[in-house]
Parts: C-alpha cells; sequence; structure tokens
C-alpha cells in the first residue's frame, strides 16, 4: 500500500482534550473552541460524549452543548455513545455521527465502562443497527491496541477480533487506539498489519497518545502502511480518565506540520490552527501541548 496523498484528521480536543481536565470548562468555551477549529479548516471535530456524568463529569453538558453548536456546512461534529441510553440523548441532541468505544483489553473495558468485551459488543450492536436505520454515521474505538494500563500487553489479534467485529456490525470506520501511548513505529506497524487481514485498511484510523512522545513515528509507520485518517488533539489536551498517568493526543498541530513537511494535504490552517491552540490552553491556564506551535508563535 503507497503513502497517501491526503489525510483526514479527526480532531478530538473538544472530547479527548477535555474530558480529563479537573476544572469544568464553562459550555460557552467548548463551543468557541469548537467553531475555532472549524474555522481552521478541520472538517471532523468530535464535540463531546453523552457518558454517565458521574464518570465523566467534565462531559455533562453534552446536550446543552450539541443544541448550542454553530454547525458549519461541511463539517461533521461527531459524540460518543456507550450505551442506548447515550446515544437516544445524542440522537435528541441533534448528533448526526456517532462514535461507540469499545477495547481490546478486557481490564481497560471494566475499568472504561463497566462491562466485559463481550457485553460491550452486545451493547453496541443495537446502538449501531438504530443509528444506520436514523442514517446517522458510527465510528468504532478500540481502545489499548498497542498495551493496556492494567493489563499490560495486548495481543494484536485481540486487537483484530474487536476491529472486525464493529466493522462487520456496521462501524463506517474503525480507530485504533493507542490509549497509554506506549506504542513505537515497529509495533505500531505489526498491529495495523494484523487487523488490515481482517478489516480493509481504507476502514481503519489511527489514534495515538502522545505519553512516551512517540506519537508522530506511530503515525508515520501507520502513513506507511496506507492509513489516511488520523486523530488528533489541539495543543495535545487531554488524556483518558480511565488510563492514569496516560497523557494526550498527538497535537493536530504537530501533525498538521509533519503532513505539510511530506507534501500530505490535511485542508488545515496551522497558523489558526496554532492560535486556536494557544487560546484554548490560556483558557485552561497552561501553555500549548504543541511544538510546532510553541515554535510558530516564537517566530511572531
Ligand atoms: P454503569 O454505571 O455500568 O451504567 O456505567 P448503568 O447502565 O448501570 O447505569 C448507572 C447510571 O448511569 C444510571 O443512572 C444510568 O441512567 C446512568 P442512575 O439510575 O444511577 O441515576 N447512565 C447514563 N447517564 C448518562 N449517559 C449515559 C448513561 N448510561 C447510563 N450514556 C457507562 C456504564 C458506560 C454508562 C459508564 O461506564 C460510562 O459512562 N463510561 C464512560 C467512560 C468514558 O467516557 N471514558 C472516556 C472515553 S473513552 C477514551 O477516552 C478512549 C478513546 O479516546 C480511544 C483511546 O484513546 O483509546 C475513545
Ligand atoms: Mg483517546
Amino acid at each position: 500500500m503507497s503513502k497517501p496523498t491526503r489525510v483526514r484528521l479527526v480532531e478530538v480536543g473538544p472530547r479527548d482534550g477535555l474530558q480529563n481536565e479537573q476544572q469544568l470548562v464553562p459550555a460557552a468555551v467548548k463551543l468557541e473552541l469548537i467553531d475555532r477549529l472549524g474555522a481552521c479548516g478541520l472538517k471532523t471535530i468530535e464535540a463531546t460524549a453523552f457518558v454517565s456524568p458521574k464518570w465523566v463529569p467534565q462531559m455533562a453538558d453534552a446536550a446543552e452543548l450539541m443544541h448550542s453548536l454553530n454547525r458549519r456546512p461541511g463539517v461533521a461534529y461527531p459524540v460518543l455513545v456507550p450505551n442506548m441510553k447515550g446515544y437516544e440523548a445524542a440522537l435528541a441532541a441533534g448528533a448526526r455521527e456517532i462514535a461507540v468505544f469499545g477495547a481490546a483489553s478486557e481490564a481497560f473495558s471494566q475499568k472504561n465502562i463497566n462491562c466485559s468485551i463481550a457485553e460491550s459488543l452486545d451493547r453496541f450492536r443495537p446502538v449501531v443497527a438504530a443509528a444506520r436505520e436514523a442514517n446517522v454515521t458510527v465510528r468504532g474505538y478500540v481502545s489499548c491496541v498497542l498495551g493496556c494500563p492494567y493489563q499490560g500487553a495486548v495481543a494484536s489479534s485481540a486487537v483484530a477480533d474487536v476491529a472486525w467485529r464493529l466493522f462487520e456490525m456496521g462501524c463506517h470506520d474503525v480507530s485504533l487506539g493507542d490509549t497509554i501511548g506506549v506504542g513505537t513505529p515497529g509495533a505500531t506497524a505489526a498491529m495495523i498489519e494484523a487487523v488490515a487481514r481482517r478489516v480493509p485498511l481504507e476502514k481503519l484510523a489511527g489514534h495515538f497518545h502522545d505519553t512516551y512522545g512517540m506519537a508522530i513515528a506511530n503515525i508515520c509507520a501507520a502513513l506507511e502502511m496506507g492509513v489516511a485518517v488520523f486523530d488528533a488533539s489541539v495543543a495535545g489536551l487531554g488524556g483518558c480518565p480511565y488510563a492514569a498517568g496516560a497523557s494526550g493526543n498527538v497535537a493536530t498541530e504537530d501533525v498538521v506540520w509533519l503532513m505539510r513537511g511530506l507534501g500530505i494535504e490535511t485542508g488545515v490552517d496551522l497558523a489558526a490552527l496554532a492560535e486556536t491552540g494557544a487560546w484554548i490552553s490560556r483558557q485552561l491556564g497552561r501553555e500549548t501541548g504543541s511544538k510546532t506551535a510553541r515554535a510558530l508563535l516564537a517566530k511572531r
């Protein structure tokens, strides 16, 4: 498979980026972030999650947020849903794209969504069926594809199995999540090769957290394999509340810089994105986590 000439970026900052923030971020700030990201040219912006507010308090304003969203033409605003209750709430709030989220690790599945992998798939199946019936697009996530904070190693065959089940139940793409950022390029390539034997490569997305600083290297490995969809978080925000110590996703700015250098199109205005990352970081009382943004902003 040859390297793609264009990649689709899935901006997950408003959801994955903010879900772990201890201090509640006002809905108005989240809405401004989403709108600014849209203005930067991002076409898929994961807006929020319809999960239990007891489990993830930061996402408690999901319905309010979706009702107030300034929907830009041509931009998709997917939301996470863990079950039918979340799906119904998301639909009522106007969501047109959803994502169900499972794991390749039993231990992580229990900690994150309080059920086994098999139970989670049984839970997702009617959600995916209902969504497809309503013309709502569904993404499937697989967490812990390169390691689990609770059980350690995760076999690529387990990743491929869950990815296949999500795909065959009707997920339009399957995002492979290195939840705790422990992957390295060789392991990434081997995992993708194993998954691509079961799920068409063009249906796969890479979701790399940058805990060990390997996310960009892993993206390069995935690109070489032919993966053309990558998740990223502006300013490198984030972490998972059920994966202690995990840092944010790879910074979107860093991915755009990488792609620009490789001559691969993203459609994103990098200068505007760096400003947006600096702005949300100021709202959170810190510096941007994107090295690219820091370098660009220092030059002005
Ligand atoms: P549970 O406690 O087993 O749920 O949680 P339950 O069905 O027994 O219900 C218990 C209570 O929760 C009930 O309320 C339900 O109504 C309520 P009560 O009667 O006690 O007042 N409830 C809900 N409320 C709102 N929205 C819902 C919902 N469902 C039940 N959808 C559950 C199970 C899945 C709900 C819970 O474990 C949960 O919400 N987990 C979400 C955890 C999460 O959001 N993690 C972060 C996202 S995943 C991630 O970051 C990884 C990713 O980025 C990829 C990667 O990096 O690998 C995607
Ligand atoms: Mg994640």
